[in-house]
């Protein structure tokens, strides 16, 4: 078994065209990457089954264990097919039809009945992602006029947002269901629901779940809606992991909103106790370049002193020229942005105020989180449903947190949390756990004579109210 050492922040990376191969995988998880992400909004169900068998095949080789998150494309808004894609120019005036398709000729082809009907006057268009903005002037009953603002092409199937505005639209498409579907069939460990509005979304994805018996797939909710702004308290209370997805945030909202709009979500999330994950953009240039610039490696170290559970890289390792340079290049950044958190203490996640409103449970771990880090012990705690790891990985200790789980799914599910090793232990009673936990660490020279280690567990499910603290003597 290999126990990433040192690292806290981890690293997740997504796989596509450039990097579906066991051997650019296999380098990536050596080079630090915790966890893959499918994304469904690309690729085919054929792709997705090699990444995954690949993973696992890794996952078996190496003695580690790697979650698999399956992101679902949600409800996105295309146009429709336009048979001659066309040129438009800045100040050029175009028109929207309620149609499937068009044969191009300055008709933009919007096929879903809602989005059109919920258009109005001075809405402003985003096409492909950014690559056409357009503003509504004049509604008619057939035909919707627009004014572009910048030159590009309209093409087939380019994205289309309503800058401003959500759309009621349902929250799982007829392709999400059979992605969902798909993951369920082959053991993926996390689901992300893209375009989240409320926390209602996410129960509609639980229930499912359950419905299907897959309840212990965790979900993790995109954030990437202005509802989802809105309700984010909510939201963190009710998905299993946050994910700040910047990309599409910045098609919602002003750009420049967007850094303390990250910074507030990274603290919600913290408060909830659900880790989060930050993408888009950490390192783009690096799709092209084998070296970040100044500004990515600023942005990444200053997420990482934010506080925030996990970093996802996209396009970086999808499509890029340098997948796995990317995930070194992040290793080293969150090094270097951690040495300096560790020395100035800063960002734990939790003030004296707070932790005194929490639970008990709360309190303790708290209190014994701090205890260990001042002592300078190693945790070691067992968990089932997974929420005394979230707990401790919660208040931040800045010492060496073992969670042992016996179930396979949960402990590649933890991998995700800030500063948590967790591994798979064949136990159910939390005392035997312990001391089988202590034989295995001592075995990978992970602890050894002299090292205090503050033991933790819960009786019952959802509590943590067994603690001791021991000093290994052999
Ligand atoms: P996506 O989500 O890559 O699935 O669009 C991330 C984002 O919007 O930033
Ligand atoms: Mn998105």
């Amino acid at each position: 078994m290999v126990l990433i050492m040192g690292r806290k922040t981890k690293i997740i990376v997504s796989i596509g065209p450039a990097s579906n191969d066991i051997n650019i995988i296999l380098s990536m998880i050596k080079a630090g990457a915790d966890g893959i992400r499918l994304n469904f909004a690309h690729g085919t169900h054929e792709d997705k089954l090699q990444t995954i068998k690949s993973v696992r095949t890794i996952e078996n080789k190496l003695g580690v264990k790697i979650p698999i998150i399956g992101d679902l494309q949600g409800p996105t808004i295309r146009i429709g097919e336009v048979i001659e894609p066309f040129i438009v120019k800045k100040g050029q005036e175009v028109s929207i039809k309620l149609s499937s398709s068009s044969k191009g000729e300055g008709v933009i082809p919007l096929p879903i009945k809602k989005v059109y009907e919920s258009l109005d006057e001075g809405d402003m268009i985003v096409l492909g992602g950014g690559a056409i903005t357009c503003q509504v002037y004049k509604v008619m009953h057939n035909e919707i006029k627009l004014l572009v603002l910048n030159d590009g092409v309209i093409k087939s199937r380019m994205t289309f947002v309503i800058k401003n505005k959500d759309v009621d639209l349902p929250a799982l498409t007829k392709k999400d269901l059979d992605d969902i579907t798909f993951c369920i069939k082959n053991n993926v460990d996390y689901i992300a629901l893209s375009y989240v509005r409320k926390a209602e979304d996410i129960k509609l994805l639980r229930d499912y779940l359950e419905d299907k018996n897959a309840e212990d797939i965790w979900i993790i909710a995109k954030i990437e809606t202005r509802s989802a702004v809105n309700n984010i308290k909510e939201i963190a209370r009710y998905a299993d992991a946050i994910l700040i997805a910047r990309g599409d945030l910045g098609m919602y909202f002003p750009l420049e909103k967007i850094p303390l709009m990250q910074k507030r979500i990274v603290e919600i999330s913290l408060e909830e106790g659900k880790p989060s994950i930050l993408a888009t953009q950490l390192l783009e240039s690096m799709v092209e370049k084998p070296i970040p610039t100044r500004a990515e490696i600023v942005d990444v170290m200053n997420a990482v002193m934010q506080g925030v559970d996990s970093l996802l890289l996209a396009d970086e390792t999808a499509i890029g020229k340098y997948p796995v340079e990317s995930v070194k290049w992040l290793a080293k950044i969150i090094c270097e942005a951690e040495e300096e958190a560790r020395k100035r203490k800063i960002e734990r996640g939790y003030s004296k105020d707070k932790i005194l409103t929490g639970s008990p449970y709360d309190r303790l771990v708290a209190g014994l989180a701090f205890l260990a880090e001042l002592i300078n012990a190693k945790i070691v705690a067992f968990t089932r449903t997974g929420t005394t790891a979230r707990r401790i990985s919660k208040f931040r200790p800045f010492t060496q947190i073992y969670i042992g789980t016996p179930y396979i799914r949960r402990a590649r599910q933890l991998m995700i949390y800030w500063g948590v090793k967790p591994f798979y232990i064949a136990e159910s009673d939390p005392e035997k756990a312990f001391s089988s936990m202590k034989r295995i660490l001592i075995n990978l020279g992970e602890m050894g004579y002299g090292d205090l280690i503050v033991y933790l567990a819960g009786m019952r499910p959802k509590a943590t109210d067994i603690a001791r603290i021991e000093v290994i003597r052999e």
